[in-house]
């Protein structure tokens, strides 16, 4: 199964370098948490489980060598280690979601500082585990909904580089082909930095998956021409009432998708839900350097005086989702009565 990074015995992050991608097939070995943090803010490593995932092993890596601190010591380091690790990326909710996790198991009052290092180690892995899980469960719930011999839409790359491994809405479609429900799958190349021509290509190629790389501005042209029966896409944050941000592009998906009586499939496990926002007006939507939009790789395709503006997510209103796939069950329409209930039923539980 492919991973995107792991921690190995000797409390190095491998980690895959995905900006090199699909060229080079380049695996760093990270030792600290300043590393974790510029590898988060360059997409060396990226999409939202795989983000919080590298995040909590960033916690990890920051706060071991404290194991003899003084409580104070080690409550200020473990402060400074999550401000850094929060300044990376905003719009993903599941960094901050493993930060808070990796928060509850240090703020432990009784434990002695040395042991609660070693929870530490536990728990970062103990999240990468459990992704994987959610990814397999949620594989299993949105491949039935894949439509028998579908031509599938995806933006970005939803895939096992983007999580634990296996993926979200690329799990989806590797379950659905497994199952035979696939005819091929359209892929968005998703400017500017090309999560699906470089990254989600990859992924379909090493799994014999036939897909068709087009440009973001095609969509339209083959919805109205009955060439895509459904899309499914991942997800940074869902609010509580079921917006949702996704890779820039995602939204202009959505609409054509209702204009064509298209499903819309968005897969994420729970942990990119944020219960704490109603609206998607609120979700922090990052701004990135204007230099992605105006060059190519390194190379520049604007006049050299040229501006640009380069907002990496946009917001899906919750009307026009068909389904939310996650790992507890499906919300359908209308999604935001389905996120409710699967909140619900985990508070329950
Ligand atoms: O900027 P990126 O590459 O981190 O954006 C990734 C996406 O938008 C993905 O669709 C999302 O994080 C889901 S990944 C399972």
């Amino acid at each position: 199964m492919l991973k995107p990074l792991y921690l190995r015995e000797d409390d190095t992050l491998v980690m895959l370098d995905q900006r090199k991608l699909p060229l080079e097939e380049v695996w760093l070995e990270i030792k600290n948490v300043e590393e974790v943090a510029d590898a988060i803010r360059t997409l060396t490593v990226r999409g939202a489980p795989a983000i919080g995932i590298a995040a909590a092993y960033g916690f990890y890596l920051g706060i071991k060598g404290c194991e003899n601190a003084s409580r104070e010591e080690f409550k200020k380091r473990c402060q400074d280690v999550t401000e850094l690790l929060a300044s990376t990326r905003p719009t993903a909710v599941n960094l901050f979601w493993a930060l808070k996790r990796m928060n509850s198991v240090a703020n432990d009052p009784i434990l002695p500082v040395h042991k609660i290092v070693k929870k530490l180690r536990a728990e970062a892995i103990r999240i990468q585990e459990e992704d994987l899980a959610a990814c397999l469960k949620m594989a299993e719930f949105g491949a039935r909904l894949i439509p028998e011999g579908a031509r599938v839409l995806t933006h970005c790359n939803a895939g096992a580089i983007a999580t634990a491994g296996y993926g979200t809405a690329l799990g989806v479609i590797r379950k659905a082909w497994e199952l035979k429900r696939i005819e091929m799958v359209w892929v968005d190349e998703t400017r500017p930095l090309l999560q699906g021509a470089r990254l989600t290509a990859w992924e379909m190629e090493k799994e014999g998956i036939p897909y068709r790389v087009i440009c973001d501005n095609m969509a339209g042209y083959l919805m109205s021409k009955g060439m895509v029966d459904i899309v499914v896409v991942g997800a940074d944050r869902i609010t509580a009432k079921g917006d949702v941000a996704n890779k820039i592009g995602t939204y202009s998906l959505a609409v054509l998708a209702k204009h064509h009586g298209i499903p819309f499939m968005v897969v994420a496990p729970t942990s990119t839900i944020d219960p704490a926002l109603e609206s998607g007006e609120s979700i922090p939507i990052e701004e990135r350097d204007e230099k992605e939009v105006l060059f190519c790789r390194s190379e520049r395709i604007t006049p050299t005086n040229a501006k640009a503006f380069n907002p990496a997510f946009d917001v899906t209103p919750a009307e026009l989702i068909t389904y939310i796939v996650t790992e507890r069950g499906v919300a359908g329409r209308p999604v935001c009565k389905g996120i409710e209930k699967l909140l619900k039923d985990a508070d329950k539980m």
